[in-house]
């Protein structure tokens, strides 16, 4: 089965548009477990303009599921996450001004830093993965840097326009999935994903996690988050469904 990760920096971004203490996203991530979570999500930015340090330090005492870390290359941040030893990091490009992460790392660009990097964090017993555009090239790239899986970038898929367009898409990406495999790396997708146009990521792509955050916790404000996530693991699971039976 797809594996569900859901990314809880959302409801930091509540937080922390009060400074305040709530909504508190340790607490989203334990009910996000009761409701199926396999992963739990954050986004250590450098900014620090949702997970605070402190939420860092909750989630991995009381995580027991899967921790992935999503978080820069930057010195500051590499250190944390080696004294902090999440389960797996997601290296992801990180630009002060923008919304949210919008384009995957540029892996062909900086093969050095990275290898060297993802030794690092291999010799700390982290499991690695990049968050990439589907491009062969950044692919390719990916495996020669020692990283054990990639996240694929859904952005352009879930931003298409037209069905003929999400359908291209979504082609680009299943090709992604095939490289990826072929060069013997595990495959993860997300950004951008919802309840409306996850069911077709599932039942055409082999997927290990489908990494979602923004639906989901837009969801939890009406139904509550546990009933949210479990809202979405019971799509992926009636897709997957669909996908065995074809
Ligand atoms: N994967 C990565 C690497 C991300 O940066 C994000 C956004 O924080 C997500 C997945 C989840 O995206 P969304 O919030 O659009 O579901």
């Amino acid at each position: 089965m797809i594996k569900l990760g859901v990314n809880v920096d959302h409801v930091a971004t509540i937080r922390q548009a009060r400074m305040t203490y709530e909504p508190d996203p340790v607490t989203a991530a334990g009910l996000a477990d009761l409701g199926g979570a396999d992963v739990i999500t954050i986004h250590l930015r450098e900014d620090r303009r949702h997970i605070q340090d402190r939420d860092l330090d909750l989630l991995r005492e009381t995580v027991f599921t899967k921790l992935n870390l999503e978080m820069a290359t930057s010195q500051e941040i590499v250190d944390i996450a080696l004294k902090l030893k999440p389960a797996q990091i997601t290296l992801v490009p990180e630009k002060r001004q923008e919304i949210t992460t919008e384009g995957g790392l540029s892996v062909t660009t900086q093969k050095k830093m990275l290898t060297d990097l993802i030794k690092r964090f291999k010799d700390n017993d982290i499991y690695v993965s990049l968050f990439i555009d589907p491009d062969k090239d950044q692919i390719i790239a990916s495996s020669d840097v020692g990283a054990q899986s990639i996240e694929l970038h859904t952005g352009s898929y879930a931003n298409a326009e037209s069905e003929e367009q999400s359908t291209k898409l979504l082609k680009i990406l299943n090709e992604a999935v095939g490289i990826a495999q072929n060069q013997g790396l595990r495959v993860n997708a997300g950004h951008g994903l919802t309840y409306k146009n996850t069911g077709p990521v599932v039942e055409q792509l082999d997927i290990e996690e489908l990494h979602i955050g923004h639906s989901i916790v837009s969801r939890a404000i009406f139904v509550g988050i546990e009933a949210a996530v479990r809202e979405m693991k019971d799509l992926i699971y009636k897709h997957y469904m669909i996908k065995q039976s074809l």
